[in-house]
């Protein structure tokens, strides 16, 4: 059954391009039902209304507060029925009470190995830590910043002399095939949430699977 996908985004897009151009190109099995953004200056936005979808810009300041905001943003999106929602450069904190009836069908897509470096500036945290790898994952949203359950991972190295935009140039040519594979894996129903932990293939406790350099999972 192709995968009806809402996206989420407060940047330039490039994980939703990457999610567009794989749809044409007939290699997920999914579709786009709409994008979201919280800011009218995202690429995002662009790229889907070049697309010809829905593009829906939901303003923080025209509500009173983050719950009210996020109320609208996620009725907003119900109307859509999409079986996934992804968060690709989505900026802003959910609150709890948006994200606890969505578990299990929210994941976001954030720049370092999780649970290391969580919330902004991953690239420059990992390279104040000193760390030779960096990466990628992929996660199910709940209430915890940056703190669900992992479903899959991309490592690369950190190079003498990287600095945050080098680093994050790596990082992002590996998010894109990431995010790509975990959403072939949930399309194909092979990963889901349950009791709180990931299931892939049916078992539950493995590592957060890893994408090889033929851009596959190992
Ligand atoms: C990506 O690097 C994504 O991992 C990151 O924002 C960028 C969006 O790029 N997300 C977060 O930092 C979430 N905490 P894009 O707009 O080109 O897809």
């Amino acid at each position: 059954m192709t995968l009806r996908i809402a996206v989420l985004a407060s940047g330039r897009g490039s994980n939703l391009q990457a999610i567009l151009d794989a749809v044409a190109a007939g290699t997920l099995d999914a579709m786009v039902a709409g994008v979201w953004s919280d800011r009218g200056d995202a690429g995002a936005l662009f790229r889907a209304r070049d697309a010809g979808l829905p593009a829906q810009l939901v303003r923080p300041r025209d509500h009173a507060d983050r719950r009210a905001h996020d109320a609208a943003l996620f009725a907003s999106i119900d109307a859509a029925a999409p079986d996934l929602i992804v968060c690709a450069g989505y900026m802003r904190l959910i609150c709890a009470e948006a994200v606890e009836p969505r578990q299990g069908r929210m994941i976001n897509i954030h720049p370092s190995l999780l649970p290391a470096f969580k919330g902004l500036h991953t690239h420059r945290q990992a390279l104040e830590a000193g760390v030779d790898e960096h990466g990628a994952s992929v996660h199910f949203v709940t209430a915890d910043l940056d703190g669900g359950p992992v479903i899959a991972q991309a490592r690369v190295p950190v190079r003498a002399g990287d600095d945050e935009t080098a680093l994050a140039q790596r990082v992002l040519a590996r998010e894109h095939p990431l995010l790509l594979e975990t959403l072939r894996w949930i399309a194909a129903g092979r990963v889901r949430l349950e009791a709180g932990t990931v299931r892939v293939d049916g078992r539950t406790g493995a590592a957060p699977l890893q994408l090889a350099a033929n851009q596959r999972f190992a």
